[in-house]
């Protein structure tokens, strides 16, 4: 793990130094070592970053029944979301309220009562604590119901929010809703997913996920059917594939977009000529589709949001990419590839064709972010400059995370 001795240490908290320190960064270029090292630094992003956003969690896919949960780790923060009924996802802090000890204590489970393991204090799946064994007659159990996490749903995409400190929802359902609605992703299920620990600060991921300046050296599998989008030719002129993709996409009753607002940036566009999937050969994932009938290219429908998520969602699958910041040098990233839940492993869809693609891209990514991270912190790192078109998406992941948090320090 990096060391906190850039800039500000442990015990330097106060917003003088913090406020000094993001006055230093300049616009277009990389940040200062200590942004990137000090684990200062990442404890106070927990709070002006990560509990003021809208963090992608998972899916309604991932718990199809009532009392199906999985948790979310925020650097020191657990959350726990479960189905709590039918039509009702909910989201607590996965923390008891009788000693503080994690209730859920595994990446996924089903329970109908959550019980914590350490003095079987128990609460149902709408949080109130049913049961603490041999408390006083004054306790009251109504005063000690889990913390409840702001959480939202979106075409079958969970988002969850740490604080009331966040931007509208309602701006996302509104953008995100009808384009990704025809994917079907509430009648999907989980094939496969994945966490990968990366030992690289969570905004070099992050940077890392939002350009391909670097796709055409290091990801030839991915490049087997993604557009490269530094091509010269790319956003030249209006090219015959451009308009073909756009009548194909009307005619499937497809909405392309752009969306994009101050958290999220969301479109649907080409993949390669002559390909139908994001896989290695360019072929279908899944003999079921997500989108039935219907002919010709639809491409990606890419969406992401700040600070930590990227997806695609294509006519026969779709792939998440969550980074969940663990310190200041530890990200987890969690992927997920989803499939229509009638699907059948073995006769629709085979597994290794499935998460080729995105398997080796991640674990290239893995290492270029840990390389970049060993590289930031050595005494000869200055700020750079990122490539105006190239990585105008870095940039702006940049500007909103300083937006971000030059709003939280000048409450
Ligand atoms: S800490 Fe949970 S029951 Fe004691
Ligand atoms: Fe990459």
């Amino acid at each position: 793990m990096a060391g906190c001795s850039h800039g500000i240490t442990p015990t330097d908290h106060s917003f003088t130094a913090l406020a000094d320190l993001y006055g230093k960064c300049q616009r277009g270029h990389t940040l200062p070592q200590a942004l990137y090292t000090s684990q200062a630094v990442f404890d106070f992003e927990m709070k002006a970053v990560f509990a003021r956003a809208w963090l992608q969690a998972g899916h309604l896919a991932e718990v199809p029944r009532v009392g199906d949960y999985i948790t979310a780790q925020v650097g020191k923060t657990s959350v726990v979301i479960i189905r709590e009924a039918e039509s009702s996802v909910r989201a607590y802090f996965n923390t008891c309220r009788h000693r503080g000890a994690l209730i859920c204590t595994s990446d996924k489970g089903s329970a109908r009562r959550l019980v914590c393991p350490y003095h079987q204090w128990t609460y149902d799946l709408k949080g109130n604590l049913i049961f603490a064994r041999n408390m006083p007659a004054d306790f009251d159990p109504g005063r000690h119901s889990l913390i409840p996490v702001h959480c939202e749903v979106v075409a079958g995409v969970i988002f969850i929010a740490l604080s009331d400190d966040v931007p509208d929802f309602s701006e996302l359902r509104r953008a995100l809703g009808p384009m990704l609605a025809p994917h079907d992703l509430e009648n999907a299920k989980v094939a496969h997913a994945a966490v990968l620990p990366e030992y690289a600060n969570w905004k070099l991921v992050m940077e890392n996920g939002r350009e391909c300046y670097h796709c055409s050296a290091r990801h030839p599998e991915l490049l087997s059917s993604f557009r490269d989008p530094t091509e010269d030719d790319y956003f030249e002129g209006l090219p015959q594939w451009m308009v073909d993709f756009e009548a194909t996409c009307r005619a499937n009753g497809l909405i392309n977009g752009p969306a994009e607002g101050a958290w999220f940036d969301i479109l649907r566009f080409p993949i390669k000529d002559g390909v139908d999937s994001l896989t290695l050969d360019g072929r279908l994932a899944c003999a079921k589709p997500l989108i039935p009938g219907g002919e010709g290219n639809i491409g990606t429908l890419r969406w992401a949001t700040e600070p930590s998520a990227f997806s695609h969602a294509l006519r026969d699958h779709a792939f998440t990419f969550e980074a969940w910041p663990i310190d200041a040098g530890t990200t987890h990233v969690r992927a997920k590839w989803l499939v229509h839940k009638d699907a059948l492993e073995g006769r629709d869809y085979e597994l290794a064709h499935l998460t080729a693609l995105w398997n080796a891209t991640n674990d290239q990514d893995k290492w270029l972010a840990e390389n970049n991270f060993l590289g930031v912190q050595g005494a000869g790192y200055v700020p750079g400059p990122y490539s105006q078109n190239d990585e105008k998406k870095v940039i702006d992941f940049v500007d909103w995370y300083l937006d971000t948090v030059r709003s939280y320090l000048h409450r």
